[in-house]
């Protein structure tokens, strides 16, 4: 009877870890290549010849929230003057939109202004997805054509099952679509647009009436291709065994150093520490701060932060979470030991400048181990940044929410803010010191990849837990 509930209740586990659905973390940079594939001989009788070809290719990076097209959704005007004139002004106008005002964007793509021909490739198209904008999609219109394009839609980077960008992405089978606004039926067809407009559909051989239908063949073969390949792929060092190090966290922060509005109760929140694999980010530049890090960066407060790091162990993406007492600036410090072993040596940490409205420094995922080894004393200087969740100029806490979020940004010299003129002075400095190694230390050696890690961790849990049970 135990032993059944016991089962059960691991096989809860163990497929919650199998279904999991990971964010993939900071900024992965992409080029693409596309490889029109239409031509009268891919296509025999479906060709307009011999002018057939395609509009530039225009789309953008974006969040879940936004479709730029999608079967059975309605053109947007932007998709419209592309699908029927290859014209992209509207729809840029659009992606800006989405991009500056409701924030559901990320970066515009478009493979230049020039119409590529049917059988042309365009290549290092570039195309850079985050963190919260994961999905790329993408249309190119069939020319000459009523509003006929081709395209992808919400294409996730993001390989979910492990949390990590992938290296590569194709798509082999390019097929068209009727925009719904215009229902002409072949290539050369005068407009004639659809009243009321109707909906995003494939276009097949059979429905609805194209010059597709001319095809001799029962599919339509593609009409092109496209290919996505990382180009900011990390360079992954191997460092074995388990080290302390110890974090030396030193404020400068001062009158002297920053005197524009220096508040008299100037100090540095708690600092949370975490030790991690290449798969966690605590924060980053240019993607948006976890509710841990707006907490840190808005009052200081490290406790909802510190759990969600903890939660991550369990994942396998996290080793050790540690946090410290507030610190007094200028000349107040904390040291911590901390450790790292194998694939978690990269160190990520945080404390809010306070008071202010969302300021903050910290640590983005240092790397530990070096291209010799484990490293044995590093310093860094660390420069202010912008959380991206409350609004306001000046050293007090209590500001507006940022409406939509922003994303973590550096704060410049050229930011209308207190700390403007002096952004680039260092607010304070870290020192990592590796600790001598005992022979107890030196006991560790396999690595195992994270997720089994995450695996074996959870079992251990469960194993003791059913210790507890019987015993
Ligand atoms: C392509 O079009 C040209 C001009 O109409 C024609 O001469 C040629 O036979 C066509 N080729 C195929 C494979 O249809
Ligand atoms: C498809 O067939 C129709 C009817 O035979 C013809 O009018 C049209 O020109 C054909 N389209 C192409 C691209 O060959
Ligand atoms: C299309 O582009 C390819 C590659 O640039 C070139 O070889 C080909 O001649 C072009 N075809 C036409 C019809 O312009
Ligand atoms: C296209 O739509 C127009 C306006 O609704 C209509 O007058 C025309 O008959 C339609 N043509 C076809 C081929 O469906
Ligand atoms: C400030 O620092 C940033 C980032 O390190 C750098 O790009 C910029 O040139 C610096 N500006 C000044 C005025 O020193």
């Amino acid at each position: 009877m135990v032993g059944t509930v016991w089962l059960v209740a691991l096989f809860g586990i163990f497929s919650a870890a199998y279904s999991a659905n990971y964010k993939c973390q900071g900024v992965a940079r992409y080029g693409l290549t596309f490889y029109g594939m239409w031509s009268n001989m891919t296509h025999p009788n479906a060709f307009p010849f011999p002018s057939g070809h395609f509009s530039p290719l225009v789309g953008a990076s974006h969040e879940s929230a936004y479709s730029l097209w999608m079967s059975g959704m309605k053109a947007s005007q932007g998709v419209k003057n592309v699908a029927e004139m290859g014209d992209s002004t509207v729809l840029e106008q659009e992606i800006m939109q989405r991009i500056t005002s409701t924030k559901t964007a990320w970066k515009q793509i478009k493979s230049g202004n020039m119409a590529i021909n049917g059988t042309e490739s365009v290549m290092n198209i570039e195309v850079e997805v985050t963190k919260d904008f994961p999905y790329v999609s993408l249309v190119t219109m069939l020319v000459p054509s009523p509003d006929w394009f081709t395209g992808i839609m919400k294409v996730s980077l993001c390989d979910a099952s492990s949390g990590t960008w992938m290296d590569s992405w194709t798509i082999d089978d390019l097929q068209p679509w009727d925009a719904g606004t215009d229902n002409g039926t072949t290539f050369m067809a005068a407009n004639n647009p659809t009243m009321p407009p109707g909906y995003i559909s494939i276009i097949t051989t059979t429905a609805p009436p194209t010059d597709f239908m001319n095809l001799s063949s029962s599919a339509i073969p593609t009409l092109g291709k496209m290919m996505l390949v990382r180009q900011n792929k990390p360079t992954m060092n191997q460092c074995s065994g388990m080290y302390y190090y110890t974090v030396k966290f030193e404020a400068k922060w001062s009158q002297a150093t920053h005197p524009k509005g220096f508040p008299s109760s100037a100090h540095f929140s708690p600092l949370v520490i975490a030790t991690h694999s290449y798969k966690y980010k605590m924060w980053s530049d240019m993607t948006r701060a976890s509710p841990g890090v707006e907490e840190v960066a808005e009052i200081g407060a490290e406790g909802t932060l510190y759990n969600e790091v903890d939660k991550m162990k369990k994942s396998g993406f996290v080793s050790n979470v540690y946090k410290t007492g507030t610190i007094s600036t200028p000349g107040g410090y904390t040291s911590t030991k901390i450790m790292v072993q194998n694939m978690y040596s990269m160190v990520s940490l945080i404390t809010m400048i306070a008071p202010s409205p969302d300021w903050f420094v910290g640590v983005d995922s240092y790397d530990l181990c070096g291209t010799n080894g484990w490293k044995e004393k590093v310093t860094m200087d660390l420069l202010p940044w912008d959380a991206g969740t409350e609004n306001g100029q000046t050293y007090k806490l209590n500001n507006m929410a940022t409406d939509p979020v922003d994303v973590i940004m550096r704060i410049t010299p050229n930011s209308n803010s207190d700390i403007g003129a002096h952004a680039n002075v260092t607010f304070a400095t870290v020192t990592f010191t590796r600790e001598e190694m005992t022979t107890t230390q030196a006991t560790t050696t396999a690595s195992a990849p994270g997720l089994s890690a995450g695996l074996f961790a959870i079992l251990s849990v469960s194993l003791l837990a059913i210790m507890g049970v019987l015993y």
